[in-house]
């Protein structure tokens, strides 16, 4: 710091110091005022940290064998072959779970279900059902319906999700992307949830577990259809929450900044952006109904979001995605001139 600018706050302190001098004198009333009004924004931001703290690092979630871990019960997870689904199935196969797997590719998602089988010796069962969600038809869906329609069904994980292929404004952004983003993320995700609820609701167990985009809980320039399928999510998944909560059945809605996978297309882990395998565990250990952060680092900049005003969300948001862009471009590019 230049010295100049420290004897300009040295200047700024010492007459602050006068005027609370100056009150404290001549008007002891405002002044107990102030310092009780200081004293509870003291108190009451220790207090909001606390809680912030609490629900980040030690709050436990519901333990999975609520869901039937270990008792027969299946795992259903859409996007099952790839990052964040692939992990999913892995770990509640690990945690005692059948597991059906549901993606594009069949041979992508018989090797998941091979490893698990490898994994796990007989402990778990598994099933793989090859459905594109963008393009599925009704008989399609009626195929997957009558295949879930037998399972004791203690968890659904409705995983599958599109974004866009790099940041573009809405007004160069192709019909048949906004179409698939919202058949996948929004359609695919009421009709399976259909499927699937009224069994949970008649056995009074289960766990929808719904996965969300900080796109979704801040409005995103740039990916906005895909900002607003997953902001649907987050109403769906909280009021489908207190709907079902009588009947025994939890909907959580996992909010998620970046993880390391082909759609994000970052390749290597960092405080802010976990693997797969530790967002996932994040989740399956801190499970509970409505909105949820579970990621600690994500929890934490959630945090920040939401007491920061809007405006600079947006735009920090909105300048985040002209750079993702633009180095999306110059990769595209390359590649290009690669081929
Ligand atoms: N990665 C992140 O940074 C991040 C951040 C926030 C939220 N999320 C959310 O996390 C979820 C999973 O993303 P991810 O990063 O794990 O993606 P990913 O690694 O690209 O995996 C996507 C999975 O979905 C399947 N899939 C893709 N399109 C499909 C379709 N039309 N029909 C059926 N299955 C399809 C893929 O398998 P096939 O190709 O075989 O179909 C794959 O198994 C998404 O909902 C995403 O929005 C991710
Ligand atoms: C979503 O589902 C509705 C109702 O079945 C259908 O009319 C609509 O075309 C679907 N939209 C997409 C994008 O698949």
């Amino acid at each position: 710091m230049s010295s100049q600018a420290t004897t300009s706050i040295a200047a700024m302190a010492s007459s602050f110091l006068a005027s609370v001098k100056i009150l404290t004198n001549t008007q002891p009333c405002a002044a107990a005022g102030l310092l009780a009004l200081g004293s509870f924004t003291v108190a009451s931001t220790l207090v909001a940290w606390t809680s912030v703290f609490l629900r980040i690092f030690v709050r436990p979630g519901i333990n999975l064998k609520k869901f039937g871990a270990k008792k027969g019960a299946w795992a259903v997870v859409t996007g099952a072959s790839d990052g964040i689904g692939r992990e999913f199935s892995l770990q509640l196969a690990k945690a005692g779970f059948n597991v059906l797997l549901a993606a594009r590719n069949g041979e992508k998602l018989a090797a998941v279900a091979q490893e698990i089988d490898g994994k796990s010796g007989s402990a778990v069962q598994t099933k793989t059902f090859a459905i594109d969600f963008a393009h599925a038809d009704d008989a399609t869906y009626e195929q997957f319906q009558s295949t879930l329609k037998d399972l004791d069904i203690g968890i659904l994980v409705n995983n599958v999700g599109k974004s866009h292929e790099m940041p573009t404004d809405f007004i160069d952004t192709p019909a048949e992307e906004m179409n698939d983003i919202l058949a996948i993320n929004v359609n695919a995700t009421l009709r399976v949830t259909s499927f699937v609820a009224p069994g949970m609701a008649s056995r009074h167990r289960g766990l929808i577990l719904n996965i969300g985009s900080f796109a979704g809980s801040a409005p995103s320039p740039m990916l906005a259809t895909y900002s607003a399928s997953k902001a649907f999510l987050v109403t769906f998944s909280e009021a489908l929450a207190a709907e079902l909560k009588p009947k025994g059945v939890v909907v959580e809605l996992a909010n998620t900044y970046f993880v390391v996978s082909s759609m994000s297309k970052i390749r290597r882990a960092s405080a802010m952006v976990p693997t797969p395998a530790a967002y996932v565990r994040s989740v399956l250990r801190k499970i509970a109904p409505g909105t949820q952060t579970p990621f600690w680092s994500h929890a934490l900049l959630d945090y920040v979001m939401q007491i920061a005003p809007a405006s600079i969300v947006q735009a920090y948001t909105h300048a985040l995605h002209v750079d993702i862009r633009k180095r999306a471009l110059r990769k595209k590019e390359r590649e290009a001139k690669k081929n």
